[in-house]
Protein backbone atom coordinates (compact mmCIF):
# COMPACT_ATOMS: atom_id res chain seq x y z
CA UNK A 1 0.00 0.00 0.00
CA UNK A 2 1.03 3.64 -0.70
CA UNK A 3 1.60 6.45 1.81
CA UNK A 4 -0.63 9.67 1.42
CA UNK A 5 -0.48 12.32 3.76
CA UNK A 6 -2.88 14.87 3.67
CA UNK A 7 -1.61 18.03 5.11
CA UNK A 8 -5.16 19.71 6.36
CA UNK A 9 -9.07 19.22 7.00
CA UNK A 10 -11.02 18.14 3.40
CA UNK A 11 -13.70 17.02 2.67
CA UNK A 12 -14.60 13.59 3.93
CA UNK A 13 -15.80 11.47 0.53
CA UNK A 14 -12.12 12.76 -0.88
CA UNK A 15 -10.63 11.37 2.22
CA UNK A 16 -12.28 8.40 1.40
CA UNK A 17 -11.31 7.88 -1.59
CA UNK A 18 -7.67 7.56 -0.46
CA UNK A 19 -8.39 5.81 2.68
CA UNK A 20 -9.98 2.83 -0.06
CA UNK A 21 -7.39 2.64 -1.58
CA UNK A 22 -3.64 4.11 0.65
CA UNK A 23 -2.45 3.78 3.96
CA UNK A 24 -3.57 7.28 4.91
CA UNK A 25 -2.11 9.57 7.84
CA UNK A 26 -4.45 13.18 7.70
CA UNK A 27 -3.79 16.13 10.12
CA UNK A 28 -7.27 16.48 10.50
CA UNK A 29 -7.67 19.33 12.10
CA UNK A 30 -8.45 23.37 10.02
CA UNK A 31 -5.70 24.79 11.41
CA UNK A 32 -2.46 25.51 9.26
CA UNK A 33 -0.06 22.55 9.84
CA UNK A 34 3.07 23.78 11.48
CA UNK A 35 6.46 23.93 8.97
CA UNK A 36 7.87 21.10 11.43
CA UNK A 37 5.19 19.16 11.91
CA UNK A 38 4.46 19.04 7.90
CA UNK A 39 8.27 18.44 6.88
CA UNK A 40 8.27 15.36 9.58
CA UNK A 41 4.85 13.70 8.42
CA UNK A 42 5.82 14.16 4.91
CA UNK A 43 8.62 11.46 5.13
CA UNK A 44 8.30 7.96 3.58
CA UNK A 45 5.35 9.67 1.66
CA UNK A 46 4.34 8.36 -1.91
CA UNK A 47 1.97 11.44 -2.12
CA UNK A 48 1.47 14.51 -0.35
CA UNK A 49 -2.28 16.42 -0.44
CA UNK A 50 -1.75 20.52 0.24
CA UNK A 51 -3.73 23.32 0.40
CA UNK A 52 -2.30 26.96 -0.63
CA UNK A 53 -0.81 27.04 2.77
CA UNK A 54 1.55 24.59 2.63
CA UNK A 55 5.04 25.57 1.02
CA UNK A 56 6.84 22.71 -1.58
CA UNK A 57 9.52 23.43 -2.37
CA UNK A 58 13.59 21.78 -1.61
CA UNK A 59 13.16 21.23 1.49
CA UNK A 60 10.02 19.88 2.04
CA UNK A 61 10.68 17.63 -1.05
CA UNK A 62 13.75 16.42 0.85
CA UNK A 63 12.24 15.53 4.50
CA UNK A 64 9.47 13.80 2.11
CA UNK A 65 12.16 11.08 0.25
CA UNK A 66 12.78 9.79 -3.36
CA UNK A 67 10.18 7.49 -2.84
CA UNK A 68 7.49 10.88 -3.44
CA UNK A 69 5.03 10.67 -6.42
CA UNK A 70 2.87 13.15 -6.55
CA UNK A 71 1.90 16.72 -4.79
CA UNK A 72 -2.10 17.04 -5.10
CA UNK A 73 -2.74 20.68 -4.33
CA UNK A 74 -6.26 21.70 -3.07
CA UNK A 75 -6.30 24.55 -5.00
CA UNK A 76 -6.23 25.70 -8.33
CA UNK A 77 -2.96 28.71 -7.98
CA UNK A 78 0.15 26.78 -7.41
CA UNK A 79 2.29 29.05 -6.54
CA UNK A 80 2.94 27.54 -3.47
CA UNK A 81 3.92 24.73 -5.53
CA UNK A 82 8.42 25.58 -6.50
CA UNK A 83 7.34 23.51 -9.81
CA UNK A 84 10.94 23.23 -11.04
CA UNK A 85 11.71 21.56 -8.24
CA UNK A 86 8.70 19.04 -8.69
CA UNK A 87 9.78 18.12 -12.19
CA UNK A 88 13.42 18.04 -11.61
CA UNK A 89 12.61 15.06 -9.09
CA UNK A 90 10.00 13.48 -10.98
CA UNK A 91 7.37 14.38 -8.65
CA UNK A 92 4.28 15.18 -10.52
CA UNK A 93 2.35 18.39 -9.16
CA UNK A 94 -1.24 18.80 -9.77
CA UNK A 95 -4.01 21.41 -9.30
CA UNK A 96 -7.97 21.94 -9.73
CA UNK A 97 -8.68 23.68 -12.24
CA UNK A 98 -12.00 23.75 -13.75
CA UNK A 99 -14.16 22.82 -10.59
CA UNK A 100 -13.85 26.07 -8.59
CA UNK A 101 -14.09 28.38 -12.04
CA UNK A 102 -18.09 29.67 -11.99
CA UNK A 103 -17.60 29.97 -8.10
CA UNK A 104 -14.34 32.50 -8.15
CA UNK A 105 -16.65 34.08 -10.69
CA UNK A 106 -19.33 34.37 -8.81
CA UNK A 107 -16.94 35.74 -5.68
CA UNK A 108 -15.10 38.79 -7.83
CA UNK A 109 -18.74 39.47 -9.43
CA UNK A 110 -20.04 39.77 -6.06
CA UNK A 111 -17.48 42.06 -5.25
CA UNK A 112 -17.53 44.14 -8.33
CA UNK A 113 -21.01 44.63 -7.02
CA UNK A 114 -20.29 45.34 -3.84
CA UNK A 115 -17.63 47.92 -4.07
CA UNK A 116 -19.57 49.60 -7.35
CA UNK A 117 -22.86 49.89 -5.35
CA UNK A 118 -21.69 50.78 -1.87
CA UNK A 119 -23.14 47.80 -0.58
CA UNK A 120 -20.25 46.80 2.17
CA UNK A 121 -20.54 50.66 3.26
CA UNK A 122 -24.18 50.72 3.60
CA UNK A 123 -24.04 47.06 5.99
CA UNK A 124 -21.57 48.85 8.37
CA UNK A 125 -23.99 52.05 8.91
CA UNK A 126 -27.03 49.72 9.66
CA UNK A 127 -24.81 47.19 11.70
CA UNK A 128 -23.38 49.83 13.48
CA UNK A 129 -26.29 51.78 14.64
CA UNK A 130 -24.96 55.11 12.79
CA UNK A 131 -28.33 57.21 11.68
CA UNK A 132 -29.04 57.20 8.38
CA UNK A 133 -32.58 58.45 6.34
CA UNK A 134 -33.12 57.72 2.32
CA UNK A 135 -32.15 60.68 0.31
CA UNK A 136 -31.70 61.22 -3.29
CA UNK A 137 -27.41 61.57 -3.02
CA UNK A 138 -26.84 59.09 -0.40
CA UNK A 139 -24.28 56.21 -1.26
CA UNK A 140 -24.82 56.70 -4.59
CA UNK A 141 -22.79 54.21 -6.39
CA UNK A 142 -21.35 53.22 -9.92
CA UNK A 143 -24.40 51.48 -12.45
CA UNK A 144 -22.62 48.71 -14.51
CA UNK A 145 -24.72 48.67 -17.85
CA UNK A 146 -22.84 50.14 -20.74
CA UNK A 147 -19.18 50.33 -18.39
CA UNK A 148 -15.68 48.70 -19.69
CA UNK A 149 -14.77 45.74 -17.30
CA UNK A 150 -10.81 45.17 -18.06
CA UNK A 151 -10.19 41.67 -16.84
CA UNK A 152 -6.18 40.65 -16.53
CA UNK A 153 -5.92 37.30 -17.65
CA UNK A 154 -8.26 35.63 -19.48
CA UNK A 155 -7.89 31.86 -18.43
CA UNK A 156 -10.90 30.04 -17.49
CA UNK A 157 -12.16 32.42 -14.32
CA UNK A 158 -11.18 35.48 -16.27
CA UNK A 159 -13.38 34.80 -19.16
CA UNK A 160 -16.21 33.36 -16.70
CA UNK A 161 -16.22 37.06 -14.86
CA UNK A 162 -16.29 37.83 -18.75
CA UNK A 163 -19.72 36.09 -19.54
CA UNK A 164 -21.27 37.55 -16.14
CA UNK A 165 -20.12 40.91 -17.29
CA UNK A 166 -21.48 40.49 -20.51
CA UNK A 167 -25.05 39.30 -18.66
CA UNK A 168 -24.85 42.43 -16.77
CA UNK A 169 -24.72 44.86 -20.28
CA UNK A 170 -20.38 45.46 -19.66
CA UNK A 171 -18.18 45.61 -22.53
CA UNK A 172 -15.40 43.39 -22.05
CA UNK A 173 -12.00 43.84 -22.87
CA UNK A 174 -9.02 41.84 -21.79
CA UNK A 175 -5.28 41.50 -21.19
CA UNK A 176 -3.08 38.42 -21.81
CA UNK A 177 -0.53 36.58 -23.38
CA UNK A 178 -2.92 34.68 -24.88
CA UNK A 179 -5.74 35.39 -27.15
CA UNK A 180 -9.71 34.56 -27.66
CA UNK A 181 -10.05 32.47 -30.61
CA UNK A 182 -13.18 34.13 -32.23
CA UNK A 183 -16.02 32.38 -31.51
CA UNK A 184 -15.16 32.54 -27.58
CA UNK A 185 -14.73 36.51 -27.93
CA UNK A 186 -17.81 37.06 -29.59
CA UNK A 187 -19.67 34.78 -27.01
CA UNK A 188 -18.09 37.40 -24.51
CA UNK A 189 -19.68 40.38 -26.12
CA UNK A 190 -16.80 40.70 -29.14
CA UNK A 191 -14.29 40.94 -25.98
CA UNK A 192 -11.32 42.68 -27.18
CA UNK A 193 -7.47 42.17 -26.22
CA UNK A 194 -5.69 44.85 -25.33
CA UNK A 195 -2.09 46.32 -23.68
CA UNK A 196 -2.48 46.02 -20.08
CA UNK A 197 -1.59 49.88 -20.40
CA UNK A 198 -4.71 50.34 -22.41
CA UNK A 199 -6.83 48.31 -19.98
CA UNK A 200 -5.42 50.52 -16.83
CA UNK A 201 -6.06 53.28 -18.70
CA UNK A 202 -9.69 52.29 -20.23
CA UNK A 203 -11.78 50.07 -18.02
CA UNK A 204 -13.76 51.22 -15.55
CA UNK A 205 -13.39 47.96 -13.64
CA UNK A 206 -9.88 46.00 -13.63
CA UNK A 207 -10.89 42.64 -12.38
CA UNK A 208 -7.58 40.78 -11.91
CA UNK A 209 -7.44 36.79 -12.59
CA UNK A 210 -4.03 36.48 -13.64
CA UNK A 211 -1.81 33.90 -11.40
CA UNK A 212 0.80 34.91 -9.32
CA UNK A 213 3.84 34.83 -10.65
CA UNK A 214 7.57 36.97 -10.88
CA UNK A 215 5.74 38.78 -13.95
CA UNK A 216 2.58 39.78 -12.25
CA UNK A 217 3.96 40.39 -8.26
CA UNK A 218 2.66 44.35 -8.25
CA UNK A 219 1.57 44.47 -11.66
CA UNK A 220 -0.85 46.96 -9.43
CA UNK A 221 1.24 49.36 -8.26
CA UNK A 222 1.56 53.04 -7.51
CA UNK A 223 2.46 53.67 -11.36
CA UNK A 224 -0.33 51.28 -12.27
CA UNK A 225 -2.96 52.73 -10.09
CA UNK A 226 -2.26 56.43 -11.37
CA UNK A 227 -2.82 55.41 -15.10
CA UNK A 228 -6.41 53.86 -13.81
CA UNK A 229 -9.26 56.31 -14.35
CA UNK A 230 -10.01 57.98 -11.46
CA UNK A 231 -13.22 56.47 -11.20
CA UNK A 232 -12.53 53.12 -11.46
CA UNK A 233 -12.79 50.05 -9.61
CA UNK A 234 -10.25 47.38 -8.68
CA UNK A 235 -11.37 43.36 -7.96
CA UNK A 236 -8.43 41.71 -7.14
CA UNK A 237 -9.52 37.89 -6.79
CA UNK A 238 -6.25 36.52 -7.79
CA UNK A 239 -3.62 35.89 -5.41
CA UNK A 240 -3.02 39.29 -2.68
CA UNK A 241 0.87 39.87 -3.94
CA UNK A 242 -0.17 40.60 -7.60
CA UNK A 243 -1.20 43.97 -5.99
CA UNK A 244 1.36 46.47 -3.97
CA UNK A 245 -1.03 47.35 -0.74
CA UNK A 246 1.02 50.28 0.12
CA UNK A 247 0.69 52.03 -2.64
CA UNK A 248 -3.28 51.19 -2.99
CA UNK A 249 -4.05 52.23 0.59
CA UNK A 250 -2.87 55.56 -1.13
CA UNK A 251 -5.05 55.37 -4.00
CA UNK A 252 -7.78 54.77 -2.24
CA UNK A 253 -7.89 58.07 -0.63
CA UNK A 254 -9.27 58.50 -4.32
CA UNK A 255 -10.75 55.23 -6.05
CA UNK A 256 -12.61 52.26 -4.77
CA UNK A 257 -11.68 48.50 -4.22
CA UNK A 258 -12.70 45.29 -3.51
CA UNK A 259 -10.41 42.74 -2.42
CA UNK A 260 -10.73 39.02 -1.81
CA UNK A 261 -6.69 38.14 -1.56
CA UNK A 262 -4.09 40.07 0.44
CA UNK A 263 -0.50 40.80 0.20
CA UNK A 264 0.86 38.88 3.16
CA UNK A 265 -2.45 36.74 4.38
CA UNK A 266 -4.01 36.61 6.96
CA UNK A 267 -2.43 39.75 7.83
CA UNK A 268 -4.60 43.08 6.18
CA UNK A 269 -2.50 46.22 5.76
CA UNK A 270 -3.86 48.34 8.59
CA UNK A 271 -4.79 51.27 6.20
CA UNK A 272 -7.53 49.02 4.20
CA UNK A 273 -8.90 48.30 7.60
CA UNK A 274 -9.04 52.33 7.75
CA UNK A 275 -10.81 52.97 4.28
CA UNK A 276 -14.65 52.88 3.66
CA UNK A 277 -14.33 52.69 -0.02
CA UNK A 278 -13.10 49.24 -0.11
CA UNK A 279 -14.82 46.04 0.44
CA UNK A 280 -12.77 43.28 2.03
CA UNK A 281 -13.29 39.30 2.22
CA UNK A 282 -11.34 36.56 3.25
CA UNK A 283 -10.04 34.51 0.61
CA UNK A 284 -13.59 33.64 -0.15
CA UNK A 285 -13.01 33.12 -3.66
CA UNK A 286 -13.58 29.22 -4.12
CA UNK A 287 -15.81 28.89 -0.69
CA UNK A 288 -18.59 26.62 -1.30
CA UNK A 289 -19.27 23.38 -0.07
CA UNK A 290 -19.71 21.77 -3.55
CA UNK A 291 -16.75 23.74 -4.87
CA UNK A 292 -14.71 22.79 -2.27
CA UNK A 293 -15.74 19.24 -2.64
CA UNK A 294 -15.17 18.83 -6.18
CA UNK A 295 -11.59 20.37 -5.51
CA UNK A 296 -10.51 17.62 -2.59
CA UNK A 297 -12.18 15.19 -4.93
CA UNK A 298 -10.30 16.19 -7.80
CA UNK A 299 -6.78 16.21 -5.74
CA UNK A 300 -8.02 13.08 -4.79
CA UNK A 301 -8.27 11.47 -7.86
CA UNK A 302 -5.29 12.63 -8.74
CA UNK A 303 -3.08 11.32 -5.99
CA UNK A 304 -5.09 7.70 -6.99
CA UNK A 305 -3.86 7.73 -11.02
CA UNK A 306 -0.70 8.50 -10.35
CA UNK A 307 -0.45 5.96 -7.45
CA UNK A 308 -1.52 3.84 -10.04
CA UNK A 309 1.16 4.57 -12.63
CA UNK A 310 -1.94 6.37 -14.60
CA UNK A 311 -1.79 9.99 -16.26
CA UNK A 312 -2.60 12.97 -13.48
CA UNK A 313 -6.02 14.16 -14.72
CA UNK A 314 -4.43 17.84 -13.78
CA UNK A 315 -0.83 17.71 -13.75
CA UNK A 316 0.75 21.58 -13.05
CA UNK A 317 3.57 22.87 -15.32
CA UNK A 318 5.32 25.53 -16.02
CA UNK A 319 2.77 26.40 -18.86
CA UNK A 320 -0.62 25.63 -16.61
CA UNK A 321 -2.85 28.23 -17.06
CA UNK A 322 -5.42 29.36 -13.85
C1 LIG B 1 -7.36 28.51 -5.35
O1 LIG B 1 -7.90 27.45 -5.66
O2 LIG B 1 -6.27 28.85 -5.80
C2 LIG B 1 -8.09 29.39 -4.39
O3 LIG B 1 -7.44 30.57 -4.15
C3 LIG B 1 -8.33 28.65 -3.11
O4 LIG B 1 -9.63 28.38 -3.07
Amino acid sequence: MSKVFIANRIPDSAVETLRARHEVDYHDADDTISREELLRRAQGCDALVTLLTERVDDELLDAAGDQLKVVANVAVGFNNIDVPACDGRGVVATNTPRVLTETTADTAFGLMLMATRRFGEGERIIRSGTPWQWGMFYLLGMGLQGKTVGIVGIGQIGQAMARRCVAFGMDVIYADEFELDPDTAAALGGARKVSVDELLATADVVSLHCPLMDSTRHLINADSLKRMKKTAYVVNSARGPVIDEAALVDALKSGEIALDVFENEPAVHPGLLECENVVLLPHLGSATTETRTAMAELAAQNVVALLDGAEALTPVTRKTRV
